[in-house]
């Protein structure tokens, strides 16, 4: 039997802590301000960027919504980030993926000004990770960690094994926990026998993007057992990527879906739109 991650509750602290940062900062006269643009009907973006804007206003950030039509050209997106690059009040861009079909994420990312890019997309920032000397760090890896250091366990020399190599998710996953002295495997589609190599880990993070993907013969007696996912199962209903019900009986320690990891990438977003902030303010 394990114990579950409360992700609501450690999300929580660090939007505390964030607070508490925030309030010294307005006494300085330093508002974070952070700007989510959303293109477009999606709905499960919808409700994230609702999401992001209410911890903004629990935090006591400054917030702003940019919710284009699904018919935005490239031109029109690309204009309204270079205006905000220059924008002394916002701290930092985000664009909600995915986007629109005609829309280039890529060319989008790598227009956000690395030091406002909150995501931490930007290959200025993605290789920043790489060697270690970063300001942000993606969100959701970010709060992976959280969680896993909420729980006491100790990363350096566990085998972690991370499956999914999205750039979001699963490459700086591998990155964070071997910055953290873990022995670092990315498991994949194409990898052979991944129950055998999934069952190895101490710490095993599942990122795959399918309901229920990983079952009790791919976890090791004891593990950590942290769930990116957020799917929807043949009935309609929310779940991630781990048989949660089976899985919970044989690890140490389970997120749960929801309540886990997903909290968790907003609270760190408030975190890297307050390092930002700091940043040009000169207040690091
Ligand atoms: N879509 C799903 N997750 C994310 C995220 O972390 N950031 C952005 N910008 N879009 C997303």
């Amino acid at each position: 039997m394990s114990q579950i991650i409360d992700g609501k509750l450690v999300s929580r602290q660090v939007k505390e802590r964030v607070a508490g940062e925030v309030s010294q900062l307005k006494e300085k006269g330093v508002t974070p301000g952070l700007a989510v643009i959303i293109v477009g009907e999606d709905p499960a973006s919808q409700v994230y960027v609702r999401n992001k804007e209410k911890a903004c206003e629990e935090v006591g950030f400054y917030s702003e919504k940019f919710a284009l039509p699904a018919d935005t050209t490239q031109e029109e997106l690309n204009a309204l980030i270079m205006e905000l690059n220059e924008r002394k009040d916002i701290n930092g861009i985000l664009c909600q993926l995915p986007l629109p079909k005609h829309l280039d994420d890529k060319e989008v990312i790598n227009l956000i000004d690395p030091i406002k890019d909150v995501d931490a997309f930007h290959p200025v920032n993605v290789g920043a990770i790489m060697i270690g000397d970063y300001n942000f760090l993606p969100c959701t890896p970010a709060g992976v960690m959280e969680l896993i250091h909420s729980t006491g366990v100790d990363v350096a020399g566990k085998k972690a094994v991370v499956i999914g190599r999205s750039n979001i998710v699963g490459k700086p996953m591998a990155m964070l926990l071997l910055h953290e002295n873990a022995t670092v495997e990315i498991a994949h589609s194409k990898t052979v026998d991944l129950s055998s190599v999934a069952s190895s880990a101490d710490i095993l993070v599942a990122a795959v993007g399918r309901a229920r993907f990983v079952t009790p013969d791919m976890v090791k007696d004891g593990a950590v057992v942290i769930d990116v996912g957020m799917n929807r199962d043949e009935n309609g209903k929310l779940c991630g990527d781990v048989d949660y019900e089976a899985v919970k009986e044989k690890c140490s320690y389970i997120t749960p879906v929801p309540g886990g990891v997903g909290p968790m990438t907003i609270a760190m977003l408030m975190q890297n739109t307050l390092t930002a902030a700091k940043i040009q303010n000169d207040m690091m």
